[in-house]
């Protein structure tokens, strides 16, 4: 199993020496692990993409520690800009045109003149891009198309020995995927939504923006993590469940005290908060996953706030 380790000196060193040999570390981010490796290196990125089993028309996104190494990869708008200072590092990754010198393995970007980035607020985050120095290209740290991990050891359960080494910086705060907005036209497009919202997207830019309605085909995905199956547990899952049937695992949200039954149950929030149930949505799904179950009955998540996220990554787990 892979070596995990508390954040330090010494691991951060270590765990950037390994990226400059072109090996792979998980790292916290504050939406969910990640799977780094060196972005300019392409064997580095190839077994970023077989650790995962990752169909390699998916690109990855390119993480930095701040603004300014982005000048060399891509090609700045006005309204990037606006965003970039308003919520990084945050939760949120554009996706720009690729310079055309950018020193970024092209395997990262799938072949695409686009490429996403992202500045991570987790302290343990930067500090490792720091100290590596270069850009880190960087997808959830979990087998393709499974839940992603919120703790270290669900990096482990889910990549094993394709990870060299994981950094240990506890739960992640956010618990679901970064926003990705593609600024490649004139009209912006959320294409996954997450922890940072439509509203807050359309305050800074002071126009509307719209929101990728449909699944992408796996031909030609606008946001290939958009494809229907994603984020898929074992058992099958059921949405919206006002009932809870014989065998069944429960994913409850608010009071469920009312609803009977199921053979476990676990709640994503009591008190029906939208950012306490995005934090636990993956652990909870994934200790609820066990064969000794027939499914997960979810219950309904109000489909605002944050609950856009939650019930995005909900429609992808039930779908088969
Ligand atoms: O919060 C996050 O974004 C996490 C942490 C580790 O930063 N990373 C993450 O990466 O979720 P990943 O690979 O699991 O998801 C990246 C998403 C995918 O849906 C991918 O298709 C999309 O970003 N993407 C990457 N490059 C793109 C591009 N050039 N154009 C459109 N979509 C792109
Ligand atoms: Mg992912």
């Amino acid at each position: 199993m892979p070596i995990i380790l508390p954040i330090n000196d010494d691991s951060i060193a270590r765990a950037s020496a390994l990226l400059r040999q072109g090996r792979l570390v998980a790292f916290p981010t504050e939406t969910v692990y990640g799977l780094g490796g060196d972005a300019t290196n392409g064997r580095a990125v190839a077994s970023i993409y077989e650790a995962k089993g990752r169909p390699t028309f998916n690109p990855l996104i390119i993480h930095v520690p701040e603004v300014q190494s982005l000048d060399s990869l891509i090609e700045w708008t006005e309204e990037a800009r606006l965003l970039a200072s308003a919520f990084w590092p945050g939760p949120m990754t554009l996706v720009l045109p690729r310079k055309k010198a950018a020193p970024v393995s092209l395997l990262a970007s799938a072949g695409l003149e686009t490429l996403a980035v992202r500045i991570p607020s987790h302290a343990a985050a930067l500090r490792l891009l720091r100290a590596f120095g270069g850009p880190v290209a960087a997808p959830s740290a979990n087998a393709s198309g499974k839940l992603s991990p919120t703790m270290p050891d669900h990096v482990a359960d889910s990549l094993g020995d394709a990870v060299d080494l994981i950094l240990d910086g506890g739960k992640s705060e956010i618990g679901v995927e970064s926003t990705v907005i593609d600024m490649t036209s004139s009209f912006s497009m959320i294409l996954r939504p997450g922890g940072i919202l439509p509203d807050q997207i359309e305050a800074v830019l002071g126009r509307p923006v719209s929101v990728h309605g449909g699944t992408a085909s796996p031909e030609a995905p606008a946001s290939p993590g958009m494809m229907t199956s994603h984020y898929a547990p074992h058992l099958p899952v059921r949405l919206n469940a006002r009932i809870v049937f014989e065998g069944e695992a429960f994913l409850a949200f608010g009071d469920d005290a009312l609803v009977k039954g199921g053979a476990a149950r676990l709640n994503l929030s009591h008190r029906g908060d939208l950012t306490e149930a995005a934090a636990n949505l993956f652990a909870m799904m994934r200790e609820l996953d066990k064969p000794i179950y027939t499914s997960i009955a979810v219950a309904p998540v109000p489909n605002e706030g944050l609950g856009l996220a939650i019930n995005d990554r909900l429609r992808r787990a039930a779908a088969r």
